[in-house]
């Protein structure tokens, strides 16, 4: 029963404008939409892909608060990071827009107006939250507790992250407010509710009975929530940051950040064209939905619900919401900086954009959460991309340069094992539109991957040039094919490796050619000029990958002292306690490692009162030669004690860090040896 459409609106989540996009959002939604839409287009369907900033909302006011600048300047500073970053990488959206735009604020408040006149929502007043340190109602980001569902103590107001299910902040149990710690109290307040409730029905026979297509993981989701009962949804805030409600005495309310956001979708096409309408409201339209899995509640139950209670807009065909991307095996996070940015790499791997598109479609999180590694990187692009693609490219044109002067040769009779070349891969290309038609990015990868595998095989079984003397004529057969599946294989790259098949598309002098071009058996004619030949990939070595390791490994240090606490207090002593140490200042005059340990450093320090000798253990902290000539605090009537055979006589005083790092502890300016520490 698949029916056929007419055009296609397609959207892709709008990242929060609160920090840069990463690997995470790039697998999960940006890099498949990107790629869907590609290759309709290729195909000449009428598309239009919307994205844009998620300007609104509590993560953007604690990140202001984070970074000490106002909620615009987040936006403005994100938003352009955004926009760049992904224009850089060729993710196409025919608009990046923002919810922050005049039109956006504007369309979301009729939206709004509109359910309101139909009696869509129903206001109610009730105990909320507050903040009375920040004197301000906690809703969403603002408020933390454990979810009642899972036990996460770290579970939001609106949802939680672990499990996945919405929250009402009163669901919490043990609520804190993220502004100041505090404890909150209740206060009351009127609100705008969603019921939910009465849309179930008709969201169970939409999603249950007429949307089995969806992927399972969307499917089952969806079901979980359906099955618990769904409940009236508060569509308004007490906040400051967000539209404004736009009903009469509402000062101080704004509409709930996602019940605007999505409907920048719709704004976002109404920028683009002014006939926006044949695209979100015409039966004919496919409406697709491109999400990570946190988003799947919004865009299944709560935006179809909304839409459904205006009453004129068509609901999404499908929703293809990806699970999550690790990144060496661990949870990718913005707060812990646990992230390949996409600004970052776009600098640090200069024109590899394809690179990481091929590694993560390779390595998406389609059904289950996947990991990214370095090492994965350098492999995809090592041995598939350099050693497969590239090779088998690079062979067949150079040698068309060398042979023919980079004409098109004449073939003679095709061999059997010719004609399975053409039909395998022609099979193939069948296979790649099937796989993205159905969402599976990854397969149809492997599919386009498959032709390179197969044309670099037939160069290597048919090994042209140890019959370039000897037999003219079959060697001008084998490049000929080899050429045409040089050219499939260019058409066909073009969603998944955009910038290497427009590079290949002009070293073959075809820049003008759709997806069908590619059903072709002669792409090429005979005679056909085609142009110098360049490396489409470069190895990437060991180097490279481990500065990415260690920048990591920078990250995790910087987390563990940022998240280490002081130690606890020792007991309290008397003062005549304190005053029997005796502590000098001194300087080191002589030092060097204890032989056979590891940590053992031997020092002899002029104390002002005699030169003795001290064995410290900051041997793995230091060279003897950097700490020769330093001041240092030194305890010069602790008891004597043999160490490795050497007698130490007191103790430097050193500084520990929570990441176990050792300081000395110094004088601010330099005094007599001799001088005394109170
Ligand atoms: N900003 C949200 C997120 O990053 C996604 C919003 S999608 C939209 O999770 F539909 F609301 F726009
Ligand atoms: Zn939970």
């Amino acid at each position: 029963m698949s029916k056929t459409f007419k055009r296609y609106m397609v959207t892709s989540a709008l990242p929060y404008a609160n920090g840069p996009v990463h690997i995470g959002h790039l697998a999960g939604v940006y890099v498949p939409s990107d790629i869907y839409v590609r290759y309709l287009r290729l195909k000449g369907k009428d598309v239009l892909w919307v994205c844009g900033s998620d300007e609104h909302g509590v993560p953007i006011t604690l990140r202001a608060k984070k970074e000490g600048i106002t909620p615009q300047q987040v936006v403005d500073k994100y938003y352009k990071i955004i926009k760049e970053s992904f224009e850089e990488f060729g993710i196409s959206v025919d608009i990046y827009s923002r919810t922050g735009n005049k039109i956006h604020h504007e369309t979301a408040a009729e939206m709004f107006k509109t359910i309101h006149d139909k009696g869509g929502f129903i206001e109610k007043t009730t105990e909320q939250y507050f903040d009375t340190e920040a004197n301000q109602f906690l809703a969403d980001r603002y408020i933390t507790g454990t979810c009642p569902h899972c036990g996460n103590e770290k579970a939001y107001g609106d949802q939680c992250e672990k499990c996945g299910t919405t929250l009402n902040a009163t669901d919490l149990i043990n609520p804190k407010s993220t502004i100041s710690g505090a404890v909150p109290i209740l206060k009351s307040t009127n609100h705008w509710y969603l019921p939910l409730d009465q849309h179930q029905a008709f969201l169970e026979k939409w999603i249950l009975e007429e949307h089995k297509d969806w992927k399972s993981n969307v499917y089952g989701q969806c079901k979980t929530w359906l099955d618990r009962g769904l409940q009236p949804r508060a569509v308004s805030r007490d906040l400051d940051w967000g539209v404004p409600l736009p009903l009469p005495n509402t000062e101080g309310k704004v509409l709930y950040v996602w019940f605007d956001a999505p409907i920048g979708y719709i704004s976002a096409t109404k920028e683009l064209t002014p006939d926006w309408e044949k695209y979100w409201k015409s039966p004919d339209t496919k409406l697709v939905h491109f999400i990570g899995k946190d988003n799947i509640v919004f865009h299944c139950i709560i935006f179809p619900a909304m839409l459904k209670a205006e009453g004129s807009y068509i609901l999404p065909e499908n929703v293809p919401a990806n699970e999550f991307l690790n990144l060496e095996g661990d949870k990718i996070s913005t707060s812990r900086n646990w992230a390949v940015w996409l600004h970052e790499y776009l600098r640090e791997f200069e024109n590899q954009q394809d690179v990481l598109r091929y590694t993560l479609t390779a390595n998406a999180p389609e059904t289950k959460d996947n990991n990214f590694t370095w090492a994965s990187l350098q492999a995809a692009n090592n041995s598939e991309l350099v050693a497969i693609y590239g090779n088998f490219v690079n062979r067949a044109l150079v040698l068309t340069q060398k042979y023919y002067e980079g004409k098109i040769p004449q073939p003679s009779l095709l061999t059997q094992a010719d004609e399975d070349v053409f039909s395998e891969t022609l099979k193939l290309k069948k296979s790649v539109e099937t796989q993205i038609e159905a969402y599976k990015f990854r397969d149809a990868l492997r599919d386009l991957m498959q032709i390179a595998r197969i044309g670099n095989k037939y160069l290597a079984d048919n090994e042209p040039w140890k019959l370039a003397k000897s037999n003219t004529e079959r060697v001008q057969t084998i490049m000929y094919v080899a050429l045409q599946l040089t050219a499939r294989l260019a058409i066909l790259s073009e969603p998944f490796l955009p910038f290497t098949s427009a590079k290949l598309k002009k070293m073959l002098n075809i820049e003008a050619v759709s997806w069908n071009d590619a059903d072709k058996k002669e792409i090429l004619a005979v005679g056909h000029q085609i142009g110098t030949p360049e490396l489409l990939f470069q190895n990437i070595d060991d180097e490279k990958i481990k500065s990415q390791l260690e920048k990591l490994e920078q990250t995790k240090l910087d987390n563990a002292k940022a998240e280490a606490v002081a130690k606890p207090q020792k007991p309290v002593i008397e003062y005549d306690d304190f005053v029997k140490n005796d502590i000098r200042i001194g300087t080191i005059l002589e030092a060097q490692k204890v032989p056979k340990t590891q940590k053992l450093m031997q020092l002899k320090i002029d104390t002002g009162i005699d030169v003795r000798t001290v064995v410290s253990g900051i041997a793995e902290h230091f060279k003897p030669e950097d700490v020769v000539g330093k001041q240092v605090a030194i305890l010069v009537n602790l008891a004597p004690r043999k160490i490795k055979g050497i007698e130490s006589q007191g103790m430097i005083l050193m500084a520990e860090d929570f990441d176990g790092k050792l300081v000395f502890v110094q004088p601010s300016a330099p005094v007599s040896n001799g001088s005394t520490v109170q």
